[in-house]
């Protein structure tokens, strides 16, 4: 097999024994309800705005079972992220802290997994910042240096609040720059939703905040950034959006009219709202080919809005160029079948969304399976 043919999950969670273990000794949200059934353990994972929790276990912190679920879905790599909600409900010296902690033993956790050639590692992961209100800048950027020296780390995973005034803040500007300077892959991942009187009365279980307010909560912090000129200012930065970036890629040439439209922002930006999303990465976790392949003609639309570029409006797009930039991710432990099957719908979903996506060849869909991800981690070479 080629390395441009591995099956690579770069958007794959654990909650570390040592975060578990904190939220178990928890009696708020976020928190472990420990309890038991029939003599046998019987916890649920609490997180979201009014969770009435999910069953949680060794799948949120083994990597033996981590390995185990990637055997079965002939996944031959993966780069794990912490799952929300991180670090955000601390006081910063203890975020600070535990950060550094959590750094070290995701690294230890990677370090730990088996061998996929001579040179590679099974796991790879995202590290993960002490963004809190009343954190200094310094203690984030002394977090970007630890990650960036621990050689199993390959990004950060990083949530939509920044140190409470949201990722706009213009005092993370040190951040991204650092970030831009040491190549982290900053995985932007929701965990607020939108205002849940959104949802109504009825009981919808997750299907609201997951499906929907996923989704906008990333889609309003990645226009934020857009608006804030922070890929204008850090344009190397490389931003990798959960869930193939929410809505943002159907309401771009939306955002782009009312930038136009409105006097305080029209001169702002140096770039034409549409043409940022050819800079940004997207997983690809659609779930239908029809909206995987709609993200790729986003994604290669950005030509048109290359300074210079002479290619008319109604030109049609190049496909296969935009999925150089989406990769195949589970969401694992997350999306578990509600019977046990032998493979998770959730990954069959996706992987035979990729393999349906018109348009791409099997080039492209190599690309997303794992291509692309070897060369954006940097792992291509090893
Ligand atoms: N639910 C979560 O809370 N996080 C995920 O990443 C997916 C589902
Ligand atoms: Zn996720």
């Amino acid at each position: 097999m080629t390395l441009a043919a591995r099956l690579v999950d770069i958007h794959s969670h654990v909650y570390l024994p040592r975060y578990a273990a904190l939220l178990r000794a928890r009696t708020t949200v976020p928190r472990i309800l420990t309890s038991s059934r029939d003599g046998k353990p019987d916890d649920r994972l609490l997180i979201l705005d009014r969770d009435t929790g999910r069953p949680v276990g060794p799948q949120y912190w083994d990597r033996d079972e981590k390995i185990k679920f990637m055997d079965r879905h002939g996944i031959d790599l993966t780069v794990v992220s912490s799952a929300n909600p991180w670090l955000d409900f601390l006081p910063a010296s203890e975020a600070q802290t535990l950060a550094s902690q959590l750094n070290e033993d995701l690294e230890q956790y990677c370090a730990d997994s088996p061998s996929l050639s001579p040179s590679l590692k099974r796991i790879y992961g995202f590290g993960m910042l002490p963004l809190v209100p009343e954190i200094s800048i310094a203690a984030l950027l002394e977090a970007i240096d630890q990650i960036s020296k621990l050689s199993y780390l390959k990004g950060i995973i990083m949530g939509t609040r920044g140190i409470g005034k949201g990722l706009d803040d213009e005092a993370l500007d040190p951040v991204w720059a650092a970030l831009e300077k040491t190549g982290l892959v900053v995985f932007l991942h929701p965990h607020y939703g939108v205002n849940s009187e959104e949802w109504g009365e009825k009981n919808n279980g997750h299907v609201l905040p997951l499906a929907l307010g996923f989704p906008f909560e990333t889609t309003i912090a990645t226009t934020r950034l857009i608006l804030a000129g922070v890929f204008d200012r850090f344009p190397s930065l490389r931003l990798l959006l959960a869930h193939s970036g929410g809505a943002l890629p159907q309401l771009s040439s939306r955002l782009a009219s009312c930038i136009d439209h409105d006097p305080v922002v029209a001169s702002r930006l140096e770039h034409d709202a549409r043409w940022y999303l050819g800079k940004l990465y997207y997983d690809a976790i659609a779930y239908g080919p029809e909206e995987l392949g709609f993200v790729s003609d986003v994604i290669a639309r950005s030509q048109r809005y290359e300074p210079g570029s002479s290619i008319p409006t109604n030109a049609p797009v190049d496909r296969a160029l935009g999925s150089k930039r989406m990769l195949f991710g589970t969401d694992h432990p997350f999306f578990p079948p509600l019977q046990s099957t032998e493979k998770w719908q959730s990954v069959v979903d996706n992987l035979q969304a990729i393999d349906a996506v018109s348009g791409w060849g099997q080039a492209e869909k190599d690309n997303v399976h794992g291509g692309n991800a070897l060369s954006l981690f940097n792992l291509i070479q090893l």
